[in-house]
C-alpha cells in the first residue's frame, strides 16, 4: 500500500533543492516518511535539511503549572507538599502526602468551579508560540526558536522538557523563569529541579545553557499591567473613577521565608511602583497578599482583610490586580473572581469591584517577553550575578549546590 502525504517539515529547503515539498510517497511500514525524501538528497543537502528542522535556541519556560483536570489535583498537591524547596514541614515525607490527600477534595471542588481545570498550560503554550514567532523575526541569528513548557508540579514536568530539548538537539537553552519576581519557593525550586536532573547526567556537549531568573521591573511588563488597569478604570462611573482603590494582590509566603531574606516581597513591590509610575500615580493603591494556607504566620496584609479594612474606612470601589501572575489560574479565577469579587464583595456591600486580567496574550506582554530574551541573548551575560547569591539566612544546602553548579555550566 502506498500513501501520498503533504510534507511540511523542511518544505522550503526541499523546494529550493528542486524536490517537491508537497508530496512524499511512503509505505505505512516506514517510521519516518521524511527520511525517504532525505535519502534521495546529497549528504550536504541532508545536513542542511536536518539543521533547518532543529531548533537552534530553546526557551525553557519555568512555572509551577496547574492540574488540567480535577483527577490530576491529588498528584499536583502531593508534589507541592513533598517539595522541600517549596516548603519545609516536619516529617515531610509522611506529613506532606497526608496533607495533600486531605486537601484534594476541597481543591478539586475549586477547579470544578472554574471549568474543570487550570488554563495555565494553554496560556503558557500560547505565550511561548507567540514569543518564538517574534524571536524568529527579530533575532534571525539565533533562529529557529522553540519553546518548552517546564512545570514543577504537573505535566509537562521540568525533567520531561529537558529530555525533549536533548532529543531535539537544541544548541542553546535559555532557562526563562515565568515568575517575574524571584522567590526561593517558586523560581528557586524550579532551578533546583534542573540541578537535580543534571546531578546524575551530563549536559549535552554541544548545548549552551543560560538563565533569565527575574524581570520584575521590565518597562513593558509594567505597561501591560497599566493597560489592564486603565481598561478596568473605564468601567467605573466618571464621578468615582479617581477614587477607585487599586489593590495589587500577590501570592503571600510564610514570614519564616521572608525573614530568611527571600527577595520576592521587595521585587513584587518594585513591580507595583513601576506600574503606578506608568499610570502617573493616578489612583490610591496598596500592595496586599493572598492565598495563605496552614497555621504558620504569613506575610500580610491579606487581600480579603484589606478589603474589609478599607470598606470600614468608607471605600466602596476597588480594582484587584494579580501582580505576580502572568496568566490566569486558580488564584485569579477562583480566589479573586469568586471568593473576593463575588462572595466577599456582596457580604461587605461593596458598590463595585473589578479584577484586572493577567497579562496572558496581551501584545505588550509578548513584546516584553521578546525584549527580555533578545536583550539576554545579546548581553553575553549567561546569568544575572544576583542569581548566584543565596538568602542571608538560607539553610537549604540544595540552594548552594545548585547555584554553584549553574555558575560552572552556564555560558552564552
Ligand atoms: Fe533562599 Fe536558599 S532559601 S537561597
Amino acid at each position: 500500500m502506498v500513501i501520498t502525504i503533504r510534507c511540511t517539515t523542511g518544505a522550503s529547503t526541499l523546494s529550493k533543492m528542486g524536490v517537491s515539498p508537497i508530496t512524499s510517497v511512503f509505505s505505512p511500514r516506514s517510521a519516518n516518511p521524511l527520511s525517504l525524501n532525505i535519502r534521495s538528497l546529497s549528504a550536504v543537502a541532508q545536513q542542511k535539511l536536518q539543521n533547518e528542522a532543529r531548533p537552534r535556541t530553546g526557551i525553557l519556560m519555568l512555572n509551577m503549572g496547574g492540574p488540567k483536570t480535577t483527577d490530576k489535583v491529588g498528584e499536583y498537591l502531593h508534589r507541592i507538599m513533598t517539595d522541600r524547596d517549596m516548603m519545609q514541614l516536619p516529617m515531610q515525607s509522611r506529613l506532606g502526602p497526608w496533607i495533600a490527600r486531605r486537601r484534594t477534595p476541597e481543591v478539586q471542588k475549586k477547579y470544578a468551579e472554574i471549568g474543570g481545570g487550570s488554563p495555565i498550560l494553554k496560556w503558557t503554550n500560547l505565550q511561548g508560540e507567540l514569543l518564538c514567532k517574534q524571536l524568529d523575526r527579530v533575532s534571525p541569528e539565533t533562529a529557529p526558536h522553540k519553546h518548552y513548557v517546564a512545570f514543577r508540579y504537573v505535566d509537562p514536568l521540568t525533567e520531561e522538557a529537558l529530555q525533549q530539548i536533548e532529543e531535539d538537539g537544541v544548541e542553546h537553552t535559555v532557562i526563562f523563569s515565568q515568575y517575574p519576581q524571584y522567590s526561593c519557593a517558586t523560581t528557586g525550586s524550579s532551578f533546583n529541579a534542573i540541578y537535580n536532573y543534571y546531578k546524575t547526567r551530563e549536559i549535552p556537549k554541544n548545548m549552551k545553557l543560560s538563565v533569565i531568573d527575574r524581570w520584575p521591573t521590565h518597562p513593558l511588563l509594567a505597561k501591560t499591567f497599566a493597560e489592564k488597569i486603565k481598561a478596568e478604570l473605564k468601567e467605573f462611573p466618571a464621578d468615582v473613577r479617581d477614587n477607585v482603590h487599586i489593590l495589587f494582590s500577590a501570592h503571600s509566603l510564610p514570614l519564616k521565608a521572608v525573614n530568611r531574606g527571600d527577595p520576592y516581597p521587595s521585587e513584587v513591590a518594585a513591580t507595583v511602583h513601576m506600574v503606578m509610575q506608568e499610570l502617573n500615580y493616578c489612583n490610591p493603591y496598596h500592595l496586599v497578599w493572598q492565598s495563605k494556607v496552614g497555621p504558620l504566620e504569613w506575610l500580610g496584609p491579606f487581600t480579603d482583610a484589606a478589603l474589609k479594612g478599607y470598606v470600614k474606612q468608607g471605600k466602596k470601589h476597588f480594582i484587584l490586580v494579580p501582580i505576580a501572575f502572568v496568566n490566569e489560574h486558580i488564584e485569579t479565577l477562583h480566589e479573586m473572581d469568586i471568593e473576593y469579587c463575588d462572595e466577599l464583595a456582596k457580604e461587605l456591600g461593596i458598590d463595585k469591584i473589578r479584577r484586572a486580567a493577567a497579562p496572558n496574550d496581551h501584545p505588550l506582554f509578548i513584546d516584553a517577553l521578546t525584549d527580555i530574551v533578545t536583550t539576554h541573548l545579546r548581553s553575553k551575560q549567561a546569568y544575572n550575578p544576583k542569581f548566584l547569591t543565596r538568602c542571608p539566612h538560607c539553610v537549604n544546602d540544595n540552594c548552594g549546590l545548585s547555584k554553584t553548579w549553574f555558575q560552572r555550566v552556564c555560558r552564552i
